[in-house]
């Protein structure tokens, strides 16, 4: 039998290939074999944050590192927002097409120049990929750049890298383009028996653009 792709693999990948290599292999299972068993939460945690602090103004959401769409899922139960999936596995947004929570999908590597116009975004969303092997601190001044005025962050910041990925020196260096953040803490996963579940907490990390 194969062995099941698991968060040690996903935490040791170094490059964005190695991000689109793994997630090839992981597109069909990811949703039952990582979110369902591992009792993953991030996704329903970040899309709550999302409704509890944003505006009717804040439109269109990009989701980056949207992956199967879970965070879709849960932020467009009504079907009446525009959420526009970003990520570099187009395998991934394969499956998160299926959801049909997205009003349009795009496959691309975040850590490079985003796809889309200064100012022509409303809101960034964002669950698991600011952690170990994925997407550093620096992607957040294109987000920046793409986001319009006032417009709402809600990003999930593995608190393991918080420190050590510069995160909290980027958030130095960009508070006078952004509110004061809100962050919040809270566990990835829900009730698991393996520990290595339980150890993972995130910083829910919320603020706006100036
Ligand atoms: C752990 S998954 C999270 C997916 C989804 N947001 C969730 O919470 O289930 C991380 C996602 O980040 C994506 N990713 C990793 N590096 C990326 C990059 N440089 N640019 C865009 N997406 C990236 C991966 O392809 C993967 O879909």
């Amino acid at each position: 039998m194969k062995k099941k792709i698991n968060l040690n693999d996903a935490y040791s990948l170094k490059t964005p290939g190695d991000s689109k290599k793994l997630y090839k292999k992981w597109a069909q299972t990811y949703d039952k074999d990582f979110a369902l068993s591992s009792n993953y939460l991030s996704p329903k945690k970040i899309a709550n944050f999302f409704n509890k602090y944003s505006m009717n103004s804040d439109t269109p959401i990009l989701d980056v590192g949207a992956g199967t769409g879970l965070v879709g899922q849960f932020l467009n139960k009504s079907g009446t927002k525009e959420i526009i999936g970003i990520d570099i596995s187009s395998d991934m947004l394969e499956m998160a097409n299926v959801k049909k929570c997205y009003s349009s999908l795009i496959a691309a590597d975040i850590t490079k120049k985003i796809p889309f116009k200064d100012a022509s975004i409303g809101a960034i969303v964002s669950a698991g990929t600011f952690t170990h092997g994925h997407v550093g601190a620096d992607a957040i001044d294109e987000l920046l750049r793409i986001t319009k005025p006032g417009g709402l962050f809600v990003l999930s910041i593995n608190s393991k890298v918080f420190i050590d990925g510069g995160f909290k020196k980027k958030f130095l260096k960009i508070r006078n383009i952004i509110s004061s953040p809100i962050f919040k803490e809270f566990n990835a996963h829900g009730k698991h028996k393996n520990k290595k579940y339980k150890e993972v907490k995130i910083l829910a990390s919320i603020f706006r653009k100036k």
